[in-house]
């Protein structure tokens, strides 16, 4: 019992948490605060880069905008980011993203005193325990990219199909840019297919049921090691509908994408495409990502979401 009261002050809460949800979620909605007014931006942001940590949106919003994040619930404010304006994109649509550079952000999800310890212990623990996202962020930006996290982020696995290159990899740091109708991914450049992505430009996103959690992160590996055979993989697969690319058979739904432009911010390659189709293939909730943080807010009003 003293154990539970000791843990939270001497051990941080975990950074992410997997969690089930349906897409698109309606638990956290975003809000850009620009020079010319609030917009709703919940299906319009994504992450664009993580060093530097790069947020896009269709929005023109000013140099100085800030997005806060509210849950749909409770109308609380969980957190908001401080953007800086870097550059309209120019990819010769008739409306481009912009991007910004994030400059600080807060979250609200923890109450004082426990928000700025938990904050310590984590940034502690990420100086200590290197990783490959610790080793490319400073702990000061994996706390913003959390808060960017604060509206659940939804895991695919992408495919990518050339008689001469194939591979599938888990990815969220994806999403639509609504108002300007286009579909963005960043990728570490490091990836051994961001090249081919280049090149083809076409791939499909299985949009993943919560229950393939442990198969997402096993897949995980192919960011450094494409595939020989797609037979190899250890899951069924299925052409998409227009393309014809490999796509996980059990997926809730497949988008495919034309890639229409690429570019490198940072440690990421940006890539904008079109939604070239979108197969419904089953219900059911999908694996998100989401701040530690965020699902102790909601287990403490007895609606946490559903664990992967
Ligand atoms: C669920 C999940 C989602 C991921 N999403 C992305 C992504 O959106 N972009 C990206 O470049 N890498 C993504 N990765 C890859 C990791 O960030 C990492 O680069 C990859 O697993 C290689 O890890 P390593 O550098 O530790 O070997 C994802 C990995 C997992 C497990």
């Amino acid at each position: 019992m003293w154990k539970d009261t000791l843990r939270p002050w001497v051990r941080p809460l975990p950074q992410w948490s997997t969690v089930a949800v349906a897409a698109p979620q309606h638990a956290v909605a975003a809000y850009l605060h620009a020079d010319d007014g609030v917009h709703d931006v919940t299906m319009d942001h994504t992450v664009a880069s993580l060093k530097p940590l790069v947020i896009a949106t269709s929005m023109n919003a000013g140099q100085r905008p800030v997005i806060e994040y509210c849950d749909t619930v409770t109308g609380k404010r969980l957190g908001s980011l401080r953007l800086a304006r870097m550059v309209p994109l120019s990819i010769g649509e008739q409306a481009s993203p912009t991007l910004y550079r994030v400059t600080a952000g807060e979250h609200h999800c923890l109450g004082w005193p426990r928000n700025a310890w938990n904050r310590w212990l984590q940034n502690r623990l990420m100086q200590r325990q290197p990783s490959s996202q610790h080793a490319l962020m400073a702990p000061n930006a994996v706390q913003q990219l959390m808060i960017a996290y604060l509206c659940p982020r939804p895991v695919v696995l992408v495919s990518v199909d050339t008689p001469h290159h194939r591979n599938m990899f888990p990815m969220d740091l994806i999403g639509p840019l609504s108002r300007c109708g286009l579909y963005s991914l960043a990728l570490r450049s490091t990836n051994v297919s961001a090249q081919v992505m280049r090149e083809t430009g076409r791939v499909a996103l299985s949009c993943i049921p919560a229950a393939m959690k442990p198969l997402a992160y096993k897949l995980s590996e192919h960011h450094k090691m494409p595939l020989q055979r797609w037979s190899d993989l250890p899951l069924a697969v299925r052409p998409s509908r227009e393309l014809s690319i490999p796509a996980v058979a059990s997926a809730l739904c497949v988008h495919e994408l034309t890639l229409l432009h690429s570019q490198e911010i940072g440690s990421h390659i940006f890539f904008l495409g079109r939604v070239l189709s979108d197969e419904a293939l089953a219900h059911g909730e999908q694996l998100h990502h989401t701040p530690g943080y965020y699902q102790t807010y909601r287990r403490r009003r007895d609606m946490p979401f559903a664990e992967a």
